[in-house]
């Protein structure tokens, strides 16, 4: 098989974890016979060094053309400066919006191995397996926004909306999800105070009873959903929920495995390449260390292959590589706490030892 894959490195950790999924991804085409063709591309605050803007055309027209992209991470505070005419983040909306990625799924599952480096209690997060569904490319993060003078005072707005179209796609790969899944949808909202999320509430009810009738669907309130998750993680099966609301609730279920830097995400669209990156950002307080998890890139790197590529054995080897070398003990710091650990690219040599013994 032969496959087109772009990696955007970005910032930060970035190029460290991004250069160790690609061993990954150099040893599994070694396996199975696959030809990868490999082109790495600029986004984020180096592109903004390098040309000016976050996301150059260049790197447009290079992730349009291929079979999937692989992403690192953006950002830094070389780049925070509030006045600063453009943010590295910029660059990353932009590409979700032009490869029409409206869906981002983040699964978090706790590895049994890692159990005792969650802050919450074994008791509570033994066993969870959920999978988010943020909506990406629509909400207040794309809505109308600005800056004016009102009563004298310098004012600020960005506003929250959403169409009914908008609504249904994501609701719609959500409930698909669910049916693959253990049949449970919950979709998260604030439709006790927002119009847009009264909105999305009749619209995903009205799908998921029309089309997915066999489905056990519930909505919880965005605030109740934030305590829900820290003290009853295992109910949830499928969660949907729109931008801002699942951009906050991931991270904060991140925290249930344990560590950021266990965990990958997908971004897909309803055609074209997906972008798959993990949810951590660009640590640039650790970057150039060899201290970075690279896991969490080397686990989107299996959902690039199972998603984009439909292929699961592939996908398989790389995760029993991951769950392999943990059982093994070997820990990188984030995951490793007070104790001995290995380095980003010690890390990747495990992952490639293992899928290579199996
Ligand atoms: C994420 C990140 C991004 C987001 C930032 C970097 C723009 O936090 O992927 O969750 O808010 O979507
Ligand atoms: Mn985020």
């Amino acid at each position: 098989m032969q496959c087109k894959f772009v990696l955007l490195p970005g910032d930060g950790i970035g190029p460290e974890i991004v250069a160790q999924a690609e061993r990954v991804l150099q040893a599994i085409a070694e396996k199975f016979g696959h030809s990868f063709e490999i082109s790495r591309h600029i986004i984020g605050g180096i592109a903004i060094d390098q040309t000016g803007d976050p996301l150059p055309r260049e790197t447009i027209d290079a992730c349009k053309a291929s079979d999937a992209v692989l992403l690192g991470a953006v950002g830094g505070p070389k780049w925070d400066d509030p006045n600063a005419k453009t943010r590295p983040e910029a660059g990353l909306l932009k590409i979700r919006k032009e490869l029409g990625l409206f869906a981002n799924l983040r699964p978090i599952q706790t590895f049994p191995e890692l159990v005792d480096a969650s802050p919450l209690r074994r008791e509570i997060v033994e066993g969870t397996d959920i999978l988010f569904v943020r909506e990406l490319t629509g909400g207040i993060y794309f809505g109308p926004s600005g800056t004016d003078v009102i009563d004298g005072h310098d004012t600020a707005y960005q506003t929250m909306v959403y169409s009914v179209p908008e609504v249904e796609r994501v609701v719609r790969l959500a409930a698909e999800a669910a049916r693959n899944r253990r049949g449970k949808l919950t979709s998260v909202d604030k439709a006790n105070v927002l119009e847009p999320s009264r909105l999305w509430r009749r619209v995903a009810e009205r799908v998921v009873k029309n089309e997915f009738p066999e489905i056990e669907y519930n909505v919880v309130l965005v605030d109740a959903m934030a305590m829900h998750l820290l003290s009853r993680p295992r109910d949830y099966d499928v969660v949907v929920t729109s931008n801002l609301f699942g951009d906050i609730l991931t991270d904060e279920a991140s925290m249930l495995p344990g560590s950021l830097g266990m965990l990958p995400s997908a971004s897909i669209g309803s055609s074209g390449p997906g972008l798959f990156e993990p949810i951590h950002g660009s640590a640039p307080d650790i970057a150039g260390k060899d201290l970075a998890n690279p896991l969490a890139t080397i686990l989107a790197t299996a959902m690039m292959l199972r998603h984009a590529m439909k292929r699961n054995e592939e996908a398989d080897a790389i995760e029993t590589a991951v769950r392999t070398v943990l059982a093994s003990g070997a820990r990188t710091a984030d995951i490793s706490p007070g104790t001995a650990s290995v380095g980003t690219k010690e890390m990747g040599s495990l992952i490639i030892k293992s899928l290579a013994s199996m």
